[in-house]
Protein backbone atom coordinates (compact mmCIF):
# COMPACT_ATOMS: atom_id res chain seq x y z
CA UNK A 1 0.00 0.00 0.00
CA UNK A 2 1.43 3.12 -1.09
CA UNK A 3 2.02 4.98 2.66
CA UNK A 4 1.68 8.79 1.10
CA UNK A 5 -1.86 8.31 0.77
CA UNK A 6 -4.46 10.51 2.94
CA UNK A 7 -6.78 9.26 5.44
CA UNK A 8 -9.82 10.53 2.97
CA UNK A 9 -8.39 8.95 -0.06
CA UNK A 10 -8.63 5.47 2.02
CA UNK A 11 -11.68 6.04 3.36
CA UNK A 12 -15.86 6.29 2.41
CA UNK A 13 -17.54 9.79 2.36
CA UNK A 14 -21.02 9.67 2.98
CA UNK A 15 -23.39 12.38 2.41
CA UNK A 16 -26.64 12.93 5.29
CA UNK A 17 -29.22 15.13 4.46
CA UNK A 18 -29.86 15.89 8.23
CA UNK A 19 -33.43 16.80 8.41
CA UNK A 20 -34.11 13.40 6.34
CA UNK A 21 -31.63 11.15 8.17
CA UNK A 22 -33.45 10.26 11.82
CA UNK A 23 -35.09 12.17 13.82
CA UNK A 24 -34.32 11.36 17.69
CA UNK A 25 -36.99 13.74 19.24
CA UNK A 26 -40.18 12.74 17.27
CA UNK A 27 -40.40 16.26 15.98
CA UNK A 28 -40.89 14.94 12.42
CA UNK A 29 -37.11 16.00 11.30
CA UNK A 30 -33.92 14.79 11.09
CA UNK A 31 -31.31 15.92 14.07
CA UNK A 32 -27.94 16.04 14.80
CA UNK A 33 -28.69 13.20 17.89
CA UNK A 34 -30.16 11.28 15.02
CA UNK A 35 -26.68 10.85 13.41
CA UNK A 36 -25.03 10.41 16.70
CA UNK A 37 -27.71 7.44 17.19
CA UNK A 38 -26.79 5.92 13.46
CA UNK A 39 -23.04 6.03 13.93
CA UNK A 40 -22.39 1.77 13.46
CA UNK A 41 -25.07 1.88 10.45
CA UNK A 42 -22.65 4.28 9.00
CA UNK A 43 -19.23 2.47 10.37
CA UNK A 44 -20.79 -0.90 8.57
CA UNK A 45 -20.43 0.61 4.69
CA UNK A 46 -16.92 2.05 5.53
CA UNK A 47 -18.00 5.37 6.05
CA UNK A 48 -14.71 6.84 7.88
CA UNK A 49 -15.90 10.78 6.90
CA UNK A 50 -19.64 12.46 6.89
CA UNK A 51 -20.31 15.44 5.12
CA UNK A 52 -23.36 17.24 6.78
CA UNK A 53 -25.59 19.44 4.66
CA UNK A 54 -25.73 23.02 6.71
CA UNK A 55 -27.44 22.36 10.44
CA UNK A 56 -26.40 26.32 10.95
CA UNK A 57 -28.99 28.80 12.02
CA UNK A 58 -31.19 29.31 8.86
CA UNK A 59 -34.48 30.20 8.09
CA UNK A 60 -34.35 26.88 6.17
CA UNK A 61 -35.69 29.24 2.28
CA UNK A 62 -33.26 26.58 0.61
CA UNK A 63 -33.85 23.94 3.67
CA UNK A 64 -30.19 25.36 5.17
CA UNK A 65 -28.65 26.83 2.37
CA UNK A 66 -29.21 30.08 3.40
CA UNK A 67 -27.36 30.54 6.43
CA UNK A 68 -28.30 33.61 9.20
CA UNK A 69 -24.92 32.72 11.23
CA UNK A 70 -21.63 30.70 10.35
CA UNK A 71 -21.42 29.74 14.72
CA UNK A 72 -24.84 28.72 15.62
CA UNK A 73 -26.43 25.22 15.07
CA UNK A 74 -29.91 25.71 14.33
CA UNK A 75 -32.31 24.99 17.00
CA UNK A 76 -34.18 22.36 14.85
CA UNK A 77 -30.86 20.45 14.45
CA UNK A 78 -29.71 20.83 18.54
CA UNK A 79 -27.62 22.47 19.69
CA UNK A 80 -23.64 23.08 19.61
CA UNK A 81 -23.48 20.27 22.81
CA UNK A 82 -25.06 17.69 20.47
CA UNK A 83 -22.35 18.78 17.54
CA UNK A 84 -19.68 18.32 19.85
CA UNK A 85 -20.87 14.86 21.03
CA UNK A 86 -21.32 14.24 17.00
CA UNK A 87 -18.08 14.94 16.60
CA UNK A 88 -16.24 13.11 19.70
CA UNK A 89 -18.81 9.65 19.12
CA UNK A 90 -17.82 9.73 15.64
CA UNK A 91 -13.89 10.37 16.18
CA UNK A 92 -14.15 7.20 18.76
CA UNK A 93 -14.96 5.38 15.61
CA UNK A 94 -12.82 7.41 13.57
CA UNK A 95 -15.15 9.39 11.36
CA UNK A 96 -14.71 12.89 10.72
CA UNK A 97 -17.22 15.60 10.17
CA UNK A 98 -17.09 17.37 7.01
CA UNK A 99 -19.23 20.58 7.24
CA UNK A 100 -20.29 22.16 3.87
CA UNK A 101 -19.60 25.60 3.55
CA UNK A 102 -22.28 27.70 2.09
CA UNK A 103 -19.96 30.84 0.95
CA UNK A 104 -21.30 32.14 -2.38
CA UNK A 105 -24.44 34.09 -0.62
CA UNK A 106 -26.18 34.52 2.93
CA UNK A 107 -29.76 34.27 4.25
CA UNK A 108 -30.68 37.74 3.95
CA UNK A 109 -31.77 37.30 7.58
CA UNK A 110 -27.97 36.97 7.97
CA UNK A 111 -26.93 40.35 10.16
CA UNK A 112 -24.19 41.29 7.37
CA UNK A 113 -26.89 41.03 5.40
CA UNK A 114 -29.23 42.85 7.24
CA UNK A 115 -26.88 46.38 7.95
CA UNK A 116 -25.51 46.10 4.50
CA UNK A 117 -28.78 46.72 2.69
CA UNK A 118 -29.92 49.07 5.87
CA UNK A 119 -27.91 52.13 3.56
CA UNK A 120 -25.92 52.59 1.07
CA UNK A 121 -22.75 53.65 3.73
CA UNK A 122 -22.79 51.17 6.16
CA UNK A 123 -19.21 49.65 6.97
CA UNK A 124 -20.74 46.74 5.35
CA UNK A 125 -22.30 48.31 2.58
CA UNK A 126 -20.06 46.51 0.34
CA UNK A 127 -20.40 42.90 1.67
CA UNK A 128 -23.31 42.13 -0.94
CA UNK A 129 -23.69 42.97 -4.84
CA UNK A 130 -25.40 46.27 -5.08
CA UNK A 131 -26.14 48.06 -8.53
CA UNK A 132 -28.61 50.80 -9.49
CA UNK A 133 -31.78 49.90 -11.59
CA UNK A 134 -30.98 50.24 -15.56
CA UNK A 135 -32.24 53.93 -16.72
CA UNK A 136 -35.71 52.57 -16.93
CA UNK A 137 -36.19 51.25 -13.53
CA UNK A 138 -35.48 47.58 -14.59
CA UNK A 139 -33.01 44.80 -12.99
CA UNK A 140 -28.97 46.24 -13.89
CA UNK A 141 -29.00 42.56 -15.82
CA UNK A 142 -31.59 40.13 -17.65
CA UNK A 143 -29.98 37.23 -15.93
CA UNK A 144 -32.79 34.38 -14.92
CA UNK A 145 -31.22 32.54 -11.22
CA UNK A 146 -30.92 29.77 -10.97
CA UNK A 147 -34.36 28.63 -9.30
CA UNK A 148 -36.23 30.94 -11.53
CA UNK A 149 -37.26 34.71 -11.73
CA UNK A 150 -34.50 37.86 -12.02
CA UNK A 151 -31.25 37.18 -10.11
CA UNK A 152 -31.97 40.72 -8.85
CA UNK A 153 -34.35 42.08 -6.52
CA UNK A 154 -35.33 45.61 -5.24
CA UNK A 155 -34.18 47.20 -2.37
CA UNK A 156 -36.60 50.12 -0.95
CA UNK A 157 -33.58 51.39 1.35
CA UNK A 158 -30.71 51.69 -0.55
CA UNK A 159 -32.67 52.75 -3.88
CA UNK A 160 -30.75 49.94 -5.52
CA UNK A 161 -31.00 46.36 -6.60
CA UNK A 162 -28.88 43.17 -4.95
CA UNK A 163 -27.96 39.99 -6.99
CA UNK A 164 -29.19 36.71 -5.79
CA UNK A 165 -27.37 33.60 -7.94
CA UNK A 166 -30.07 31.50 -5.80
CA UNK A 167 -33.65 32.62 -3.68
CA UNK A 168 -33.81 36.66 -3.19
CA UNK A 169 -33.26 34.99 0.08
CA UNK A 170 -30.06 33.73 -0.51
CA UNK A 171 -28.26 37.15 -1.62
CA UNK A 172 -24.71 37.15 -3.18
CA UNK A 173 -22.02 38.09 -1.58
CA UNK A 174 -19.05 40.26 -2.81
CA UNK A 175 -15.77 38.53 -2.83
CA UNK A 176 -14.49 41.53 -3.98
CA UNK A 177 -14.42 43.15 -0.16
CA UNK A 178 -11.43 41.72 1.67
CA UNK A 179 -13.02 42.41 5.12
CA UNK A 180 -15.50 39.89 4.12
CA UNK A 181 -13.22 37.67 2.52
CA UNK A 182 -11.67 37.38 6.09
CA UNK A 183 -14.69 36.58 7.96
CA UNK A 184 -16.00 33.95 6.04
CA UNK A 185 -12.40 32.88 6.66
CA UNK A 186 -12.63 32.90 10.20
CA UNK A 187 -16.03 31.24 10.21
CA UNK A 188 -14.61 28.02 8.41
CA UNK A 189 -11.29 27.91 10.79
CA UNK A 190 -13.44 28.51 13.76
CA UNK A 191 -14.89 24.98 12.24
CA UNK A 192 -11.60 23.42 11.42
CA UNK A 193 -10.61 24.20 15.40
CA UNK A 194 -14.09 22.37 16.37
CA UNK A 195 -12.79 19.08 14.95
CA UNK A 196 -13.99 19.39 11.44
CA UNK A 197 -12.39 16.69 9.36
CA UNK A 198 -12.66 18.78 5.76
CA UNK A 199 -15.29 21.18 3.80
CA UNK A 200 -17.72 20.76 0.97
CA UNK A 201 -17.45 24.05 -0.49
CA UNK A 202 -21.22 24.91 -1.84
CA UNK A 203 -22.24 26.39 -5.32
CA UNK A 204 -18.20 27.69 -5.34
CA UNK A 205 -17.81 28.91 -8.89
CA UNK A 206 -20.30 31.76 -8.70
CA UNK A 207 -18.08 33.74 -6.47
CA UNK A 208 -16.30 35.93 -8.78
CA UNK A 209 -18.78 37.98 -10.79
CA UNK A 210 -18.18 38.93 -14.11
CA UNK A 211 -18.38 41.98 -16.16
CA UNK A 212 -22.63 42.97 -15.45
CA UNK A 213 -23.88 42.86 -18.84
CA UNK A 214 -27.12 41.13 -20.40
CA UNK A 215 -26.93 37.80 -22.40
CA UNK A 216 -28.99 36.78 -25.28
CA UNK A 217 -32.56 35.35 -23.84
CA UNK A 218 -32.87 31.66 -23.91
CA UNK A 219 -36.39 31.13 -23.51
CA UNK A 220 -40.12 33.23 -23.63
CA UNK A 221 -39.20 35.34 -20.79
CA UNK A 222 -36.53 37.21 -22.10
CA UNK A 223 -33.61 35.86 -19.52
CA UNK A 224 -30.44 34.23 -19.84
CA UNK A 225 -29.47 31.77 -17.18
CA UNK A 226 -27.06 33.35 -14.80
CA UNK A 227 -24.93 30.23 -15.37
CA UNK A 228 -24.03 31.00 -18.18
CA UNK A 229 -22.86 34.25 -17.42
CA UNK A 230 -21.40 33.55 -14.10
CA UNK A 231 -19.87 29.96 -13.57
CA UNK A 232 -16.02 29.82 -13.31
CA UNK A 233 -14.81 33.03 -14.78
CA UNK A 234 -11.25 34.53 -14.74
CA UNK A 235 -10.21 35.32 -11.14
CA UNK A 236 -12.25 33.16 -9.43
CA UNK A 237 -9.09 31.14 -8.43
CA UNK A 238 -7.36 33.74 -7.06
CA UNK A 239 -9.88 33.73 -4.28
CA UNK A 240 -9.57 30.43 -3.91
CA UNK A 241 -5.68 30.02 -3.33
CA UNK A 242 -6.54 32.47 -0.30
CA UNK A 243 -8.94 30.31 0.81
CA UNK A 244 -6.83 27.58 0.89
CA UNK A 245 -3.84 29.27 2.62
CA UNK A 246 -5.90 30.90 4.85
CA UNK A 247 -7.94 27.90 6.05
CA UNK A 248 -6.29 24.85 4.95
CA UNK A 249 -2.52 25.23 5.27
CA UNK A 250 -1.50 23.44 8.08
CA UNK A 251 -4.50 21.32 8.77
CA UNK A 252 -5.11 17.40 8.04
CA UNK A 253 -8.33 18.62 5.90
CA UNK A 254 -9.61 18.34 2.94
CA UNK A 255 -11.77 20.42 0.71
CA UNK A 256 -14.39 19.05 -2.20
CA UNK A 257 -15.62 21.97 -4.15
CA UNK A 258 -19.26 21.87 -5.73
CA UNK A 259 -18.15 22.78 -9.12
CA UNK A 260 -20.83 23.43 -11.76
CA UNK A 261 -19.20 24.85 -14.64
CA UNK A 262 -15.60 23.22 -14.39
CA UNK A 263 -14.85 20.11 -16.87
CA UNK A 264 -12.73 17.89 -16.59
CA UNK A 265 -10.04 19.69 -18.74
CA UNK A 266 -10.51 22.43 -16.15
CA UNK A 267 -9.11 20.09 -13.40
CA UNK A 268 -5.87 20.29 -13.35
CA UNK A 269 -6.26 24.22 -12.31
CA UNK A 270 -8.69 23.13 -9.53
CA UNK A 271 -7.30 19.87 -7.61
CA UNK A 272 -4.04 18.62 -6.21
CA UNK A 273 -1.28 20.37 -5.48
CA UNK A 274 -1.30 22.82 -7.83
CA UNK A 275 -4.99 23.44 -7.55
CA UNK A 276 -7.25 24.76 -5.11
CA UNK A 277 -8.99 22.05 -3.70
CA UNK A 278 -8.15 18.22 -3.26
CA UNK A 279 -11.53 17.21 -5.05
CA UNK A 280 -14.08 19.13 -7.02
CA UNK A 281 -17.62 17.40 -7.77
CA UNK A 282 -18.15 17.66 -11.62
CA UNK A 283 -21.59 17.15 -13.09
CA UNK A 284 -21.21 15.76 -16.49
CA UNK A 285 -22.43 12.38 -15.85
CA UNK A 286 -25.38 13.29 -13.83
CA UNK A 287 -26.93 16.12 -16.37
CA UNK A 288 -25.87 13.20 -19.29
CA UNK A 289 -29.97 13.03 -19.61
CA UNK A 290 -30.35 16.42 -19.99
CA UNK A 291 -30.17 18.55 -23.38
CA UNK A 292 -30.16 22.01 -21.49
CA UNK A 293 -29.31 21.80 -17.93
CA UNK A 294 -32.26 24.78 -16.95
CA UNK A 295 -35.06 22.68 -18.56
CA UNK A 296 -36.05 19.21 -16.83
CA UNK A 297 -38.76 18.60 -19.39
CA UNK A 298 -35.92 18.12 -22.13
CA UNK A 299 -34.41 15.37 -22.15
CA UNK A 300 -32.05 13.08 -24.16
CA UNK A 301 -31.47 9.60 -25.01
CA UNK A 302 -27.65 8.89 -23.69
CA UNK A 303 -25.26 5.79 -24.29
CA UNK A 304 -23.31 4.01 -22.22
CA UNK A 305 -20.44 4.93 -23.88
CA UNK A 306 -20.83 8.13 -23.25
CA UNK A 307 -21.14 8.08 -19.59
CA UNK A 308 -17.42 5.66 -19.91
CA UNK A 309 -16.18 8.21 -21.57
CA UNK A 310 -16.76 11.07 -19.57
CA UNK A 311 -16.18 8.94 -15.98
CA UNK A 312 -12.88 7.97 -17.63
CA UNK A 313 -11.95 11.48 -18.44
CA UNK A 314 -11.88 12.44 -15.13
CA UNK A 315 -9.74 9.61 -13.97
CA UNK A 316 -7.33 10.39 -16.76
CA UNK A 317 -7.16 13.95 -15.33
CA UNK A 318 -6.76 13.33 -11.93
CA UNK A 319 -4.70 10.58 -12.21
CA UNK A 320 -1.54 12.53 -11.56
CA UNK A 321 -2.44 14.80 -9.19
CA UNK A 322 -5.80 16.11 -7.42
CA UNK A 323 -8.13 12.61 -6.55
CA UNK A 324 -11.62 12.05 -7.50
CA UNK A 325 -14.59 12.21 -5.48
CA UNK A 326 -16.84 9.23 -6.70
CA UNK A 327 -20.77 10.26 -7.14
CA UNK A 328 -23.94 9.37 -8.48
CA UNK A 329 -26.45 10.84 -6.15
CA UNK A 330 -26.81 13.77 -3.69
CA UNK A 331 -29.13 15.98 -1.96
CA UNK A 332 -30.40 17.88 -5.64
CA UNK A 333 -30.15 14.77 -7.88
CA UNK A 334 -32.35 11.76 -8.59
CA UNK A 335 -31.93 8.50 -7.14
CA UNK A 336 -29.58 6.09 -9.22
CA UNK A 337 -31.44 3.42 -9.67
CA UNK A 338 -33.98 5.50 -11.33
CA UNK A 339 -31.69 7.97 -12.90
CA UNK A 340 -30.02 5.58 -15.13
CA UNK A 341 -32.40 2.58 -15.97
CA UNK A 342 -35.39 2.07 -16.93
CA UNK A 343 -38.06 2.18 -14.67
CA UNK A 344 -38.89 -2.05 -14.85
CA UNK A 345 -35.45 -2.76 -13.84
CA UNK A 346 -34.56 -4.60 -10.48
CA UNK A 347 -33.65 -2.08 -7.88
CA UNK A 348 -31.49 -4.86 -6.23
CA UNK A 349 -29.35 -5.61 -8.78
CA UNK A 350 -29.31 -1.77 -10.65
CA UNK A 351 -28.49 -0.69 -7.01
CA UNK A 352 -25.49 -3.22 -6.45
CA UNK A 353 -24.42 -1.98 -10.39
CA UNK A 354 -23.79 1.79 -9.49
CA UNK A 355 -22.45 0.61 -5.96
CA UNK A 356 -19.84 -1.30 -7.23
CA UNK A 357 -18.79 1.23 -9.77
CA UNK A 358 -18.96 3.76 -6.58
CA UNK A 359 -16.28 1.43 -4.68
CA UNK A 360 -14.26 0.35 -7.80
CA UNK A 361 -12.93 3.90 -9.53
CA UNK A 362 -9.94 5.41 -8.72
CA UNK A 363 -11.11 7.95 -5.88
CA UNK A 364 -13.34 8.54 -3.08
CA UNK A 365 -16.72 7.26 -2.90
CA UNK A 366 -19.30 9.65 -1.64
CA UNK A 367 -22.26 7.73 -1.14
CA UNK A 368 -25.53 9.32 -0.04
CA UNK A 369 -28.01 8.71 1.86
CA UNK A 370 -30.47 5.92 1.22
CA UNK A 371 -28.26 4.89 -2.11
CA UNK A 372 -26.59 2.50 0.25
CA UNK A 373 -30.71 0.78 0.30
CA UNK A 374 -31.19 1.20 -3.31
CA UNK A 375 -33.76 3.81 -2.42
CA UNK A 376 -35.71 5.09 -5.39
CA UNK A 377 -37.43 8.35 -7.08
CA UNK A 378 -41.10 9.32 -5.81
CA UNK A 379 -43.44 10.30 -8.29
CA UNK A 380 -46.10 12.24 -6.20
CA UNK A 381 -48.62 13.51 -8.59
CA UNK A 382 -49.74 16.51 -6.63
CA UNK A 383 -47.59 19.37 -7.02
CA UNK A 384 -48.10 20.52 -3.62
CA UNK A 385 -46.87 17.41 -1.93
CA UNK A 386 -43.68 18.48 -2.75
CA UNK A 387 -41.48 20.18 -0.60
CA UNK A 388 -38.44 21.89 -2.24
CA UNK A 389 -38.96 25.48 -3.62
CA UNK A 390 -36.60 24.97 -7.03
CA UNK A 391 -39.24 21.79 -7.56
CA UNK A 392 -42.07 24.46 -7.57
CA UNK A 393 -40.66 26.77 -9.33
CA UNK A 394 -39.59 24.84 -12.11
CA UNK A 395 -42.84 23.42 -12.65
CA UNK A 396 -44.42 26.83 -12.77
CA UNK A 397 -41.43 27.48 -15.49
CA UNK A 398 -42.38 25.05 -17.95
CA UNK A 399 -46.18 25.89 -17.59
CA UNK A 400 -45.48 29.31 -18.64
CA UNK A 401 -43.35 27.83 -20.98
CA UNK A 402 -46.39 26.47 -22.51
CA UNK A 403 -45.63 22.52 -21.44
CA UNK A 404 -48.61 20.60 -20.55
CA UNK A 405 -49.34 19.98 -16.87
CA UNK A 406 -48.66 15.77 -17.33
CA UNK A 407 -45.04 17.28 -19.41
CA UNK A 408 -44.58 19.43 -16.17
CA UNK A 409 -45.42 16.54 -13.73
CA UNK A 410 -43.07 14.23 -15.59
CA UNK A 411 -40.46 16.66 -15.24
CA UNK A 412 -40.95 16.80 -11.90
CA UNK A 413 -41.24 12.84 -11.04
CA UNK A 414 -37.38 12.61 -13.15
CA UNK A 415 -35.38 16.00 -11.77
CA UNK A 416 -37.37 17.19 -8.38
CA UNK A 417 -35.12 17.04 -5.83
CA UNK A 418 -37.62 15.73 -3.01
CA UNK A 419 -36.76 12.13 -4.37
CA UNK A 420 -33.20 12.26 -2.84
CA UNK A 421 -34.42 14.07 0.49
CA UNK A 422 -37.89 11.80 1.58
CA UNK A 423 -36.75 10.36 4.78
CA UNK A 424 -34.08 7.74 5.23
CA UNK A 425 -35.75 3.73 5.67
CA UNK A 426 -34.90 2.43 8.34
CA UNK A 427 -37.58 -0.16 9.72
CA UNK A 428 -40.58 -1.49 7.82
CA UNK A 429 -42.35 0.15 10.56
CA UNK A 430 -44.35 3.21 11.00
CA UNK A 431 -43.33 5.93 9.03
CA UNK A 432 -40.04 3.82 8.19
CA UNK A 433 -38.71 4.27 11.51
CA UNK A 434 -37.98 7.16 10.67
CA UNK A 435 -39.50 9.91 13.46
CA UNK A 436 -42.00 9.04 15.95
CA UNK A 437 -43.98 12.11 15.11
CA UNK A 438 -45.45 13.39 11.88
CA UNK A 439 -42.21 13.31 8.70
CA UNK A 440 -41.36 16.62 7.40
CA UNK A 441 -41.67 15.55 3.99
CA UNK A 442 -43.52 11.97 2.92
CA UNK A 443 -42.33 8.87 2.95
CA UNK A 444 -41.15 6.71 -0.05
CA UNK A 445 -43.95 4.00 -0.15
CA UNK A 446 -41.62 1.14 -1.01
CA UNK A 447 -40.58 1.33 2.40
CA UNK A 448 -41.89 -2.05 3.31
CA UNK A 449 -39.18 -3.76 1.76
CA UNK A 450 -36.60 -1.09 1.24
CA UNK A 451 -35.10 0.12 4.94
CA UNK A 452 -32.00 -0.94 6.60
CA UNK A 453 -33.38 -3.82 9.01
CA UNK A 454 -35.23 -5.44 6.23
CA UNK A 455 -31.87 -5.67 4.17
CA UNK A 456 -29.93 -6.00 6.83
CA UNK A 457 -31.72 -9.74 7.23
CA UNK A 458 -31.03 -10.21 3.28
CA UNK A 459 -27.85 -11.38 2.29
CA UNK A 460 -28.33 -10.44 -1.50
CA UNK A 461 -29.75 -6.83 -0.43
CA UNK A 462 -27.83 -3.55 -1.64
CA UNK A 463 -27.39 -3.03 1.89
CA UNK A 464 -25.27 -6.12 2.28
CA UNK A 465 -23.74 -5.68 -0.53
CA UNK A 466 -22.46 -2.09 0.15
CA UNK A 467 -20.88 -3.71 2.85
CA UNK A 468 -19.25 -6.37 1.07
CA UNK A 469 -17.84 -3.66 -0.93
CA UNK A 470 -16.44 -1.99 2.19
CA UNK A 471 -14.43 -5.00 3.11
CA UNK A 472 -13.66 -5.93 -0.78
CA UNK A 473 -12.09 -2.33 -0.88
CA UNK A 474 -10.05 -2.50 2.48
CA UNK A 475 -8.70 -6.22 1.50
CA UNK A 476 -7.96 -5.21 -2.09
CA UNK A 477 -6.14 -2.57 -1.99
CA UNK A 478 -5.40 -2.09 -5.74
CA UNK A 479 -9.11 -1.02 -5.23
CA UNK A 480 -7.57 1.91 -3.81
CA UNK A 481 -3.79 2.79 -4.88
CA UNK A 482 -4.25 1.23 -7.69
CA UNK A 483 -4.09 2.86 -11.32
CA UNK A 484 -7.38 2.87 -13.77
CA UNK A 485 -7.41 1.86 -17.03
CA UNK A 486 -10.65 1.28 -19.33
CA UNK A 487 -10.89 -1.50 -21.38
CA UNK A 488 -13.25 -2.89 -23.67
CA UNK A 489 -13.95 1.13 -24.57
CA UNK A 490 -16.47 0.23 -28.02
CA UNK A 491 -18.38 -1.81 -26.06
CA UNK A 492 -21.52 -0.16 -25.41
CA UNK A 493 -23.30 -2.44 -22.76
CA UNK A 494 -20.11 -3.73 -20.39
CA UNK A 495 -18.26 -0.60 -18.07
CA UNK A 496 -15.42 -2.50 -17.91
CA UNK A 497 -11.84 -1.05 -16.24
CA UNK A 498 -8.58 -2.50 -14.31
CA UNK A 499 -7.32 -1.32 -11.28
CA UNK A 500 -3.38 -2.08 -10.94
CA UNK A 501 -0.42 -1.76 -8.35
CA UNK A 502 2.65 -3.12 -7.71
CA UNK A 503 1.22 -6.36 -6.66
CA UNK A 504 -2.20 -6.62 -8.36
CA UNK A 505 -4.67 -6.06 -10.64
CA UNK A 506 -8.34 -5.94 -10.69
CA UNK A 507 -10.86 -6.25 -12.93
CA UNK A 508 -14.27 -4.92 -13.30
CA UNK A 509 -17.21 -6.20 -15.57
CA UNK A 510 -20.20 -4.39 -15.27
CA UNK A 511 -23.32 -4.70 -17.36
CA UNK A 512 -25.52 -1.57 -17.48
CA UNK A 513 -28.25 -3.71 -19.45
CA UNK A 514 -31.78 -5.65 -18.75
CA UNK A 515 -30.14 -8.51 -21.25
CA UNK A 516 -27.31 -11.03 -20.61
CA UNK A 517 -24.04 -10.15 -22.53
CA UNK A 518 -20.48 -11.95 -23.59
CA UNK A 519 -17.81 -10.81 -22.95
CA UNK A 520 -14.15 -12.24 -24.27
CA UNK A 521 -13.01 -14.22 -21.48
CA UNK A 522 -9.17 -13.73 -22.23
CA UNK A 523 -9.64 -10.25 -20.33
CA UNK A 524 -9.91 -12.27 -17.03
CA UNK A 525 -7.37 -14.70 -18.00
CA UNK A 526 -5.24 -15.63 -14.77
CA UNK A 527 -7.98 -13.93 -12.81
CA UNK A 528 -10.32 -14.90 -9.79
CA UNK A 529 -13.61 -13.74 -9.23
CA UNK A 530 -13.57 -11.96 -5.94
CA UNK A 531 -17.35 -10.86 -6.06
CA UNK A 532 -20.31 -10.84 -8.40
CA UNK A 533 -23.75 -9.64 -8.01
CA UNK A 534 -25.10 -12.47 -9.98
CA UNK A 535 -24.47 -16.54 -11.16
CA UNK A 536 -21.18 -15.69 -12.74
CA UNK A 537 -20.89 -18.01 -15.95
CA UNK A 538 -17.38 -17.00 -17.12
CA UNK A 539 -17.28 -15.56 -20.61
CA UNK A 540 -21.26 -14.08 -19.69
CA UNK A 541 -22.35 -11.23 -17.70
CA UNK A 542 -26.56 -11.88 -16.59
CA UNK A 543 -28.38 -8.48 -16.99
CA UNK A 544 -27.28 -5.64 -14.61
CA UNK A 545 -24.53 -7.88 -13.03
CA UNK A 546 -21.40 -6.72 -11.54
CA UNK A 547 -18.47 -8.80 -10.99
CA UNK A 548 -15.27 -8.05 -9.37
CA UNK A 549 -12.23 -10.26 -10.48
CA UNK A 550 -8.04 -10.23 -9.32
CA UNK A 551 -5.23 -11.59 -10.59
CA UNK A 552 -1.48 -11.13 -9.44
CA UNK A 553 1.13 -9.33 -11.78
C1 LIG B 1 -25.98 23.93 -4.00
C2 LIG B 1 -26.68 22.99 -3.05
C3 LIG B 1 -28.16 23.16 -3.22
C4 LIG B 1 -28.49 24.59 -2.86
C5 LIG B 1 -27.68 25.57 -3.69
C6 LIG B 1 -27.75 26.95 -3.13
O1 LIG B 1 -26.20 23.61 -5.32
O2 LIG B 1 -26.25 21.68 -3.25
O3 LIG B 1 -28.89 22.26 -2.44
O4 LIG B 1 -29.86 24.80 -3.07
O5 LIG B 1 -26.32 25.24 -3.74
O6 LIG B 1 -27.00 27.05 -1.96
MG1 LIG C 1 -35.86 16.07 15.40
Amino acid sequence: MNDTMKWWQKTIAYEIYIRSFYDSDGDGIGDLNGITEKLDHLKSIGAGALWLTPCYRSPQADNGYDIADYYEIDEMFGTMDDMERLIHEAGRRDIRIVMDLVFNHTSDRNPWFIESSSSRDNPKSDWYIWRDAKPDGSAPTNWRGIFGGSAWTWCEARQQYYLHTFLKEQPDLNWENPDMRNALYDAASYWVKKGAGGFRMDAVTYIKKPEFRDGVPDYGDGMCAIHNMTANTEGILDFLHEFKDRVQKGNDIFTVGEANGVSAADLPLWVGDKGVFDMVFEFGHVVIDLKDETNWAERRDWTLKELKHLISESQKNTAESGWYPVFFENHDQPRCVSHYFPSDADRKMTGRLIGTLMYTLRGTPFVYQGQELGMQNVSWNDINDYNDISTKNHYDFLISEGYSAQQAMEAVHHFSRDSARTPMQWTAGKNAGFTTGIPWLKINDDYPECNAASESEDMTSVLSWYRRLSVLRDQHRELIDGSYLEIMKDNDQIFAFTRRNDTHEAVILLNFTGQAVSYDKEIIEGAELLITSADHTKGRLQPYEAAVFERRV
